[in-house]
């Protein structure tokens, strides 16, 4: 396709020939009303001033006869740009006036009439239209006033010739308009599906140019590129998520591998068999409760959930979770307190936050216990309470916490410091924590409790806005 071919196919394009149309259109018409409103003023006028000297004219032929009339209309004959007289008999004999020649027939009949003539007291033979009227004198005599047209005719070329003027120039700058700012928009259009032609053959890093002008396009634009963030990162989580699987899961799948051949080749007798499938099955169930994590993981994430938000208390949540886990601490010797004196209602998914804070109990109850037992070691505080437009669930220990540097880290999955090691675990429950907390467009975030871990989940009361956080 050519440049212009291009050119002319485009919306704007288009959109520029619709206008142009419209007020070429709308220029003819203005210019049609004004032309037709003009010429029958004028020609009102003449009626007017003709109707006026005949009425004057037939007063004085009533009162000093055929005599008195040629005397004055020879007067007025004489004049400079005197209007258009003539007075004959009734069989047509002119007696006095300025008009030399009529179209044959325009005396016979008494009225209005619309017709070319030649004057008498003008040197060149021309011909002129006029505007006239034939009288009936009592007597047989006719008298004719006219007004010559000339000027109503000028005026009318005038207008004409206006108007096809301002219509060329109406279509030259509406064209060279159109085109200029087409050619603007087909640029950055053209820039536009440079990039996601880009896109598509899978480089997603591209991204739609910004001009800055704030328009339409520009808006959109931005919209787009938001779009594509968000894919990007739903893309980068995808990758990750299988490299995880990949990488975290083959170990204790080669593991399990590993386990049943050493118990093919060893086992003598049947309990041998026995303890070996035990363990297999113990350990197939945390490949399974691995797996599950990661899929809910997943599915927080992409931001399923979040059709199932309703209102609910966040202290009777601390309440249920601090009894569910509170056998669990005893057991490890260490004692739990929830502290959630007044109700602190939000929006958002039950099951979700629950699980979010069962993570953080169970986290401080699993890693708590190293520290040396205390007067104020032992002890685990699950608090909830309603903060301006937010909801705060803070669960504290007095365990060896998290150093700075790796705060950033442990909500990603699989994670686990080098010291936790002994203690059973996959390394999600962080990752799940923080991503229930992004979906309800709130945040997971850790504090110095001195000593130990202080972990928060700030939540809003309205639950998600339309735009959820993208999940990191
Ligand atoms: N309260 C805490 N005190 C000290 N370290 C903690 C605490 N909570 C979490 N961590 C550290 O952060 C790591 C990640 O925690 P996360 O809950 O994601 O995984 P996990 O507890 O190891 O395994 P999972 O929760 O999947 O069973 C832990 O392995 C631990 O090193
Ligand atoms: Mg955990």
């Amino acid at each position: 396709m050519t440049a212009l071919g291009k050119l002319v196919r485009t919306t704007a394009f288009k959109l520029t020939l619709v206008y142009l149309t419209v007020f070429a259109l709308f220029a003819v018409l203005l210019l049609g009303y004004f032309a037709w409103n003009t010429r029958r003023l004028i020609t009102e006028q003449i009626t007017e001033t003709v109707d006026a000297e005949i009425t004057g004219l037939s007063e004085q032929y009533r009162q000093g006869g055929i005599r008195r009339l040629v005397l004055i209309v020879d007067n007025r004959s004489r004049r400079p740009g005197s209007s258009l007289y003539l007075v004959t008999t009734s069989s047509g004999e002119g007696l006095a006036g300025n008009v030399g020649s009529l179209a044959p027939g325009v005396l016979d009949k008494a009225g209005w009439i619309e017709t070319a003539y030649r004057r008498l007291d003008e040197s060149e033979d021309a011909e002129h239209q006029a505007l006239a009227r034939v009288f009936q004198l009592p007597g047989g005599f006719r008298l004719l006033v006219g007004r010559d047209l000339e000027e109503r005719e000028r005026l009318h070329d005038i207008i004409v010739s206006a108007g096809r003027w301002s219509i060329a120039i109406v279509v030259v700058l509406g064209l060279s308009g159109g085109f200029f700012v087409t050619r603007r928009v087909l640029k950055r259009i053209d820039a536009m599906t440079g990039t996601t032609q880009r896109i598509m053959s899978g480089d997603l890093t591209g991204r739609l140019p910004i001009a800055g002008t704030g328009d339409e396009i520009d808006r959109l634009a931005g919209n787009l590129n938001t779009m594509l963030e968000r894919i990007e990162a739903l893309m980068h989580g995808l990758k990750e998520v299988s490299d995880n699987i990949a990488h975290d899961l083959k170990t204790p799948l080669t593991r399990l591998r590993n386990r049943c051949e050493e118990a093919l080749r060893t086992a003598r007798v049947e309990a041998d068999y026995r303890s070996a499938l035990e363990t297999t099955i113990d350990e197939s169930d945390r490949l399974i409760q691995t797996f599950n994590a990661l899929l809910m993981i997943a599915r927080t994430e992409s931001g399923q959930g979040r059709e199932e938000m309703t209102e609910f208390d966040a202290a009777e949540i601390a309440r249920d979770v601090g009894e569910l886990y509170e056998p669990l601490a005893d057991e490890k010797g260490l004692s739990l307190r929830v502290e959630a004196p007044a109700p602190a209602r939000l929006t958002g998914n039950r099951d979700l936050v629950s699980q979010a804070l069962a993570n953080l109990v169970d986290n401080a109850i699993k890693y708590a216990r190293h520290e040396e037992p205390g007067a104020a070691n032992g002890e685990i505080v699950v608090a909830a309470r309603g903060e301006g437009n937010g909801i705060e669930l803070a669960v504290s220990d007095h365990g060896p916490g998290i150093p700075a540097g790796d705060r950033g880290r442990v909500v990603e999955r699989f994670v686990r410091l080098e010291k936790s090691r002994s203690e059973p675990g996959s390394g999600l429950g962080l990752s799940l924590a923080a991503a229930v907390a992004h979906l309800h467009g709130g945040a997971l975030t850790f504090e110095d409790n001195e000593p130990g871990l202080r972990a928060v989940i700030t939540l809003p009361r309205s639950g998600p806005q339309r735009t959820p956080q993208l999940a990191s």
